[in-house]
């Protein structure tokens, strides 16, 4: 358990190529969160939780294709969290190769808000400019402010929108592309 006051903490980035049962476990409690699960997950109208089961989790963290890289975000060997990197994915808006398409999802409720999304993205960015990848990518949802927030304070500057993309809170809302220049 972190305290509200620990913000010094340096998370580091676990590359996995599949997941135990116990990380299984993990992350599918993270992606049903009721807090978080509109901010990363697509809805349809009406929609409010797409459930995933654990099985289906785990075949996507062994899949190869388009070639992905995913982490376990882990503080002090805790794992809180994941990430992962897309080269080029066809999901991609812009044009130029190679792109890091990035995701992020801090799933402990404790280790939000410390810093500890800032430092990833940074270990994120490290680790395309290792892959060749001079561009980033991501996308947000035109509702989620705290990761607005954090992707423009590093620079990250949109590219444009797809507008009726999720449904949240009874209406339909775009997704933001954003891009970054590493280089
Ligand atoms: C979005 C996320 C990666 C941010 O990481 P984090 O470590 O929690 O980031 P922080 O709480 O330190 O916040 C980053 C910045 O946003 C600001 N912020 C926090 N809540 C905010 C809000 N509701 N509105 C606007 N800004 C907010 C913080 O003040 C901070 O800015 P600062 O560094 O200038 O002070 C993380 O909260 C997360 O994974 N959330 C759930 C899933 C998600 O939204 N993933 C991203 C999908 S695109």
């Amino acid at each position: 358990m972190l305290d509200p006051g620990d913000v010094n903490v340096a998370p580091r980035l676990v590359h996995k190529l599949k997941l135990s049962d116990e990380e299984l476990t993990l992350h599918h409690r993270w992606e049903h969160d009721p807090k978080i699960h509109h901010l990363h997950t697509i809805l349809g109208e009406g929609e409010s939780l797409k459930k995933v089961e654990a099985e289906e989790l785990r075949r996507a963290w062994r899949a190869p294709e388009p070639p992905v890289e995913r982490y376990f975000i882990e503080v002090v060997d805790r794992p809180v969290g994941t990430a992962s990197i897309h080269v080029d994915p066809p999901w991609m808006m812009g044009t130029r190769k190679p792109t890091g398409w990035l995701g992020i999802c801090i799933g402990e409720e404790d280790a939000r808000g410390k810093g500890i999304g800032r430092r990833v993205m940074e270990l994120l960015h490290q680790r395309c400019l290792e892959l060749s990848c001079t561009r980033t990518e991501l996308g947000v949802f035109e509702f989620n402010d705290r990761a607005q927030h954090l992707y423009s304070s590093m620079g990250y500057r949109q590219i444009g929108t797809i507008p009726h993309f999720t449904w949240y809170d009874g209406r339909w809302w775009s997704d933001i592309r954003l891009q970054l220049t590493l280089d």
